[in-house]
């Protein structure tokens, strides 16, 4: 036995007790869905996840969310569909995805691989679409949570968005909770004007937890042609110009509810995040910021980690620590 080696009970002496070095937890629940940090990837922001392969870890993740995906395969819009604004993007991509068979034929058995949460983004013009997409990724292996985007329109009610009324969006998660055994996470509108009080109604209709915001509506204009720069006129604003209104709408959310809240909007860098998970996330999603950096999300973990660590606080402690 060494010499400096701690004396056991029966020796003398003992050295003074060292500060734990371990790394303060980065690991986060949310309603069932267990993640390794609390880091995300946005939906629409970051394809089906493989395609960032080449670019980071996928496996460093807390978790990818996918492409929104609905019964059929959808072109999307017509382009130009993206324009930059300033501190941020206005898209109007319409929903463009594979449709949810060739989702589960073609991208899952590749993402199997990765060891990382897979959450399937879904969308649909009507309940029944909803309900049809959710049954086929609860019996698909490798779908960890479904992400439900009420910010469509409800075709049977004159296109006006589920994610507008607080009964229409709980029809849609009820709906969606019966047909699935998954943690179902309900992504809300920024675009109501009572984000709590739309919170508690997905929560009340069987939401395991609640992520927000997702893009506000907005319009760019070429003043020499006279015409939107987004062909279909209005796109939706997402970045860091819309990053203080979501960590108020997080904030008001996290108060609201007992379900954990996921926050969404204009996280570039860890601080960001941070900055969300004070006001009362359990986690986040990074989207635009894989635009500029398509590495972005795996850095944002490395600086929460720091963080955490420089502060000795655990990624749930963290959570809702605002001093007011
Ligand atoms: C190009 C693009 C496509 C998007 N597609 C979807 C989508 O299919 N489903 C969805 O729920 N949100 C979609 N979003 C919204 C993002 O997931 C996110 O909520 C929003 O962009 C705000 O986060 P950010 O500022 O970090 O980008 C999309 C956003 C962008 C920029």
């Amino acid at each position: 036995m060494s010499a400096d080696r701690p004396k056991s009970k029966k020796g003398v002496k003992r050295s003074p007790k060292k500060k734990s070095t371990k790394a303060p937890s980065m690991r986060v629940n949310l309603g069932g869905l267990k993640l390794a940090n609390p880091v995300m990837t946005a939906s629409g922001t970051f394809g089906y996840g493989l395609e960032f392969a080449p670019y980071l870890d996928l496996a460093r993740l807390g978790g990818v969310v996918v492409k929104g995906l609905s019964p059929k395969p959808r072109p999307g819009n017509p382009g130009p569909r993206i324009v930059e604004t300033p501190c941020g993007m206005l898209n109007a991509i319409g929903l463009q995805n594979v449709g949810v068979d060739a989702f589960i034929e073609e991208k899952l058995p590749k993402l199997r691989k990765v060891r990382t949460r897979v959450i399937a983004n879904i969308f649909g013009e009507s309940i029944a679409d909803y309900v049809t997409v959710t049954r086929k990724l609860n019996e698909a292996a490798g779908v960890h949570a479904i992400e439900i985007n009420i910010s469509c329109p409800n075709v049977k009610k004159g296109g006006m968005s589920f994610g507008v009324n607080p009964k229409e969006a709980a029809k849609v998660v009820r709906a969606v909770r019966k047909a699935t055994t998954l943690p179902v996470i309900t992504k809300l509108s920024p675009v109501v004007a009572d984000i709590a009080g739309m919170a508690r109604a997905v929560e009340d209709a069987g939401s395991d937890a609640i992520s927000l915001i997702n893009t506000i509506p907005g319009m760019v204009i070429d003043i020499e042609k006279r015409t939107p720069v987004i062909a279909r006129g209005i796109g939706g604003l997402s970045g860091p110009a819309i990053r203080p209104i979501a960590v108020r709408m997080v904030n008001e959310v996290y108060n609201a509810v007992s379900v954990p809240v996921v926050g969404i909007g204009g996280i570039m860098e860890a601080g960001d995040a941070i900055q969300f998970m004070i006001a009362g996330a359990s986690a986040v999603q990074v989207g635009t910021a894989s635009f500029v950096d398509p590495a972005a999300a795996e850095k944002i973990v490395d600086g929460i980690a720091e963080y955490l660590a420089r502060h000795n606080i655990t990624a749930k402690k963290l959570t809702g620590s605002l001093v007011r």
